[in-house]
């Protein structure tokens, strides 16, 4: 059993948004039980949220979203690793630990709603995941295709 110290940090100002919280939920779900497993005996796990201004893609104007974030005090990802990780079925996992579809499936939940996921990592250090959802519904709200297309 490894011994981990979990903090979360919520930006009590940041409105209300429009998700499926469920596969959200899913989402984060995920990347706690990738967190925990980086850390080998202790460590540190953090959850922050707070609100984001990013340049919309399109080149006028930006676009306000909101960032939960993600940060362990693991073993890190390689720069090599880092280029795969959200692709279906890869895993560094032993056989039966893991099925390598976690991040696939998070990366298209994420995409649905209109939203990104960055990584930072440090092999040695940790790693932060970045999940950024828009504040405002996209005008077709409805989230269709849920599903991996990478
Ligand atoms: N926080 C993290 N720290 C270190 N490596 C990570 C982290 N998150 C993901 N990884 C790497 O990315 C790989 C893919 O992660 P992903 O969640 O897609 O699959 P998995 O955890 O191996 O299996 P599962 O399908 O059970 O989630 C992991 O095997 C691991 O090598
Ligand atoms: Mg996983």
């Amino acid at each position: 059993m490894n011994n981990i110290k979990l903090t979360v940090d919520l930006d009590g100002k940041l409105p209300p948004i429009w998700i499926d919280a469920n596969l959200i939920e899913q989402v984060i779900l995920n990347m706690l039980v990738n967190a925990q497993h980086s850390i080998e005996t202790s460590g540190s796990i953090v959850v922050k949220t707070r609100s984001v201004t990013k340049a919309a893609p399109t080149g006028d104007g930006s676009l306000s979203m909101a960032e939960i974030q993600i940060t362990d005090s693991g073993c890190g990802i390689s720069e090599k690793n880092l280029q795969r990780i959200f692709d279906p079925f890869f895993t560094t996992k032993e056989v039966g630990k893991g099925t390598g579809l976690g991040l696939s499936v998070s990366h298209g939940i994420v995409k649905a709603h209109g939203g990104t996921i960055e990584v930072e990592s440090k092999v040695g250090t940790g790693s932060t995941f970045h999940i950024l959802l828009p504040l405002q519904p996209a005008k077709d709200a409805a989230i269709q295709s849920v599903g991996s297309d990478r």
